[in-house]
C-alpha cells in the first residue's frame, strides 16, 4: 500500500501587517526587514483568533473537494506549536469536535516549523499500515500571540496561516503520492528556539518575565543550523529516491527567511529560481508555511501532474526533514 495527499488547502487570517505599519510601534524599518529576511508584510489572527479557529477553513476546504464527509476521517494529526492551550487539550481534539469528525482519533505533533512534514509522514505510515484510511493533516499557527512584541529580534519575523491535507491510500490514482521521509533532530540546539518558562523545567512563577513566557531565539545559530538543515535535508532525500537536483521540479522549504535558502541553494549548486518562496507575503508561519507555500503553488497553476517535489522544514527542537511528493 501507498498513500498519497488527496487534496491541500491553506488559509490565512484576514488581517495583515506590513512592515511599514509595524514600523509605528517596533524600533526597526521596513529596509532592515526585507533586505535581511524577504518579509514585507504577514497575515495576523484576530484577537478571538486561536489556531483552530484559522484552520477549519482549510479543513473544510479539503473535505469539501474531495467529497469526504467529516465521520469518514480515521485521525487527525495537528502540527502546531502555537496550540488553543498550553499542553491539554490538544488543538487536535478541538478541531475534531468543531468538524464532527466522530469517529476520528486525534492528537498534536509538536515539531515546530518541521511539523507539516513530520506529521505527513507519520500520516503516511498510518495509511501504508492499513491502519487508517482518511488522515487529515493540519498545519497551524497563531505566532502572533507567543512573539514579544517588545523584541524586535523575532517579532518581525513570523506570521500566522494554517494548511490542511488529505493523506489516503493511492489505490484509485497516485496524484500527490507520498514518498518516505526523513526526519532528524538535535536536541543539543533545544534552548536556541524556545519558550523558556512555563514547562516543567522552569515552571511559571513569580518571577517570570513577560519575555520569558515568550518565543526567544539565537538568531545566528538558528540561521547556520538551517542552512545546514536545508542542504542534508535535500541530499539525503535525493540520494535515498536516486534523483538528481535536475530531476526536482521545485523544492518547497519552510519560509524562514530568505537568506537562508538562497544560501542553501547556493551551496547545492542548486537554481534558486526553483525554490518556492512566499515568505514576502506570510513571513515564517512555522508549521503553516510549506501547506500554505504548496496551496498558493497550486492556485497560481504551478502544479503539474507528476511533478516532483521534495518539502524541507527545519526549526525549533532543532527538528528538520523532508520528503519527495510527486504532484
Ligand atoms: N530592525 C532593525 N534592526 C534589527 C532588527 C530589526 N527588526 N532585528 C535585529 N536588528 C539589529 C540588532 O539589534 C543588531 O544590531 P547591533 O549589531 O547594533 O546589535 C543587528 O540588527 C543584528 O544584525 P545581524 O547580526 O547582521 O543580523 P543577521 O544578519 O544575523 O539577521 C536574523 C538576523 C534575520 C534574525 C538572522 O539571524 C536569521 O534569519 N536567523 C534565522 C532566524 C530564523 O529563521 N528563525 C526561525 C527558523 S526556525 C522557525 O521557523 C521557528
Amino acid at each position: 500500500m501507498e498513500a498519497r495527499i488527496r487534496a491541500l488547502a491553506a488559509h490565512a487570517p484576514e488581517k495583515t501587517l506590513s512592515n511599514e505599519e509595524l514600523t509605528k510601534f517596533v524600533d526597526t524599518t521596513d529596509e532592515w526587514i526585507f533586505s535581511h529576511t524577504g518579509i514585507r508584510s504577514r497575515h495576523i489572527a484576530a484577537a478571538d483568533e486561536s489556531a483552530s479557529d484559522i484552520a477549519l477553513p482549510a479543513c473544510r476546504k479539503v473535505l469539501e473537494s474531495t467529497g469526504t464527509s467529516a465521520e469518514e476521517i480515521d485521525l487527525i494529526l495537528v502540527a502546531t506549536s502555537t496550540p488553543d492551550y498550553i499542553s491539554m487539550p490538544s488543538t487536535a481534539c478541538i478541531i475534531q469536535h468543531q468538524l464532527g469528525a466522530n469517529a476520528a482519533g486525534a492528537m498534536d505533533i509538536t515539531a515546530a516549523c518541521s511539523g507539516f512534514v513530520y506529521a505527513l509522514e507519520i500520516a503516511r505510515n498510518f495509511v501504508v499500515a492499513g491502519s487508517a484510511r482518511n488522515v487529515l493533516v493540519v498545519a497551524t499557527e497563531v505566532y502572533s500571540k507567543i512573539v514579544n512584541w517588545k523584541d524586535r529580534n523575532t517579532c518581525v519575523l513570523f506570521g500566522d496561516g494554517a494548511g490542511a491535507a488529505l493523506v489516503s491510500p493511492a489505490d484509485d490514482s497516485r496524484r500527490g503520492l507520498l514518498h518516505h521521509a526523513f526526519l532528524r533532530s538535535d536536541g543539543s540546539g533545544a534552548e536556541s528556539l524556545v519558550r523558556l518558562h512555563g514547562g516543567t523545567r522552569r515552571p511559571t512563577n513569580a518571577d517570570s518575565t513577560e519575555a520569558d513566557l515568550m518565543l526567544s531565539m539565537d538568531g545566528r545559530k538558528v540561521y547556520n543550523f538551517a542552512v545546514r538543515a536545508v542542504n542534508e535535508t535535500i541530499l539525503e532525500v535525493l540520494e535515498r529516491e536516486k534523483l538528481t537536483i535536475d530531476d526536482i521540479d521545485y523544492f518547497v522549504p519552510h519560509q524562514a527567511n530568505v537568506r537562508i535558502i538562497e544560501a542553501a541553494a547556493k551551496r547545492l549548486g542548486a537554481p534558486v529560481e526553483r525554490f518556492y518562496m512566499n515568505m514576502e507575503r506570510y513571513a515564517n508561519t512555522s508549521a503553516s508555511s510549506i501547506p500554505l507555500a504548496i496551496g498558493e503553488m497550486q492556485d497560481r497553476g504551478l502544479l503539474k501532474p507528476g511533478m516532483k517535489l521534495i518539502t524541507i522544514g527545519f526549526g525549533a527542537g532543532l527538528t528538520y526533514g523532508g520528503g519527495l511528493i510527486e504532484w
